[in-house]
């Protein structure tokens, strides 16, 4: 129940890689440096499969979950199976059937330790789980942030930011393969914060992923 409770606090409030695709990033993206110069933003590998943290917190809320997400463009959903404080989740967000404001159709399973059948709630919701296509940074015209360290990173990644649908403050991770390693976005309505790190990332072709709830 207190799953629940969330999602509508949520929607009430906002919302192995090839070797040839890697090069290390070139000195002119070094802030400060002499020939500086902004780079365009890249193609990101889409297609994945993660381990993920995240932690999520406004004035009357911290939520920290951990789980394992799918990220799959090609067949447009966003599979993400978490634990929390209190219960276990897995959500199926279907990015084919949307809203025209941005909601997302949402099949919720959770389990929780009093029961011993799982709730199933289907809806639309405002997802902490967007959908990353290869070309988002490009079609949302990303700012280049310079280059971070993030954790679970040994290298610095690049920090790419964009206005989600316009609204939303989104800095999107990405190593010097294209791959994803992470997100943070706020959203000011609530005053929210939330941060996702990646680890254990698998880039997958789109035959490897398959989404198991149909
Ligand atoms: C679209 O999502 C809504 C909200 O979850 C759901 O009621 C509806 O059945 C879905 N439609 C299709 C075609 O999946
Ligand atoms: C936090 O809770 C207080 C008291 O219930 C409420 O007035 C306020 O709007 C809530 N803030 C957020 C960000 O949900």
């Amino acid at each position: 129940m207190q799953f629940f409770q969330l999602l509508v606090i949520l929607a009430a409030g906002a919302w192995p890689v090839s070797a040839a695709s890697c090069h290390p990033f070139p000195s002119s993206v070094i802030e400060f440096s002499a020939g500086f110069q902004q780079p365009n933003p890249p193609r990101i590998q889409a297609e994945y499969q993660t381990n993920f943290l995240q932690h999520k917190w406004n004035q009357n809320l911290s939520h920290i979950t951990t789980g394992f997400i799918k990220n799959s463009p090609s067949q447009n959903f966003v599979q993400v199976d978490e634990a929390y404080d209190g219960g276990l989740a897995s959500s199926l967000f279907n990015y084919a059937n949307t809203t025209d404001d941005g909601l997302v159709d949402n099949i919720l399973t959770a389990y929780n330790p009093q029961s011993n059948t799982p709730t199933v709630w289907q809806g639309f919701v405002n997802s902490n789980f967007p959908l990353f296509p290869e070309d988002i940074l490009i079609t949302y015209g990303a700012v280049f942030g310079g280059l971070v360290r993030r954790r679970f990173n040994t290298d610095m990644v690049a920090a790419w930011d964009i206005m989600y649908q316009g609204l939303i403050p989104v800095t999107v991770y990405v190593n010097h393969c294209n791959v994803m390693v992470g997100y943070d976005y706020f959203s000011p309505g609530l005053r929210t914060r939330v941060i996702t790190e990646y680890f254990n990332i698998e880039v997958g072709s789109k035959s490897l992923m398959s989404r198991y709830h149909k």
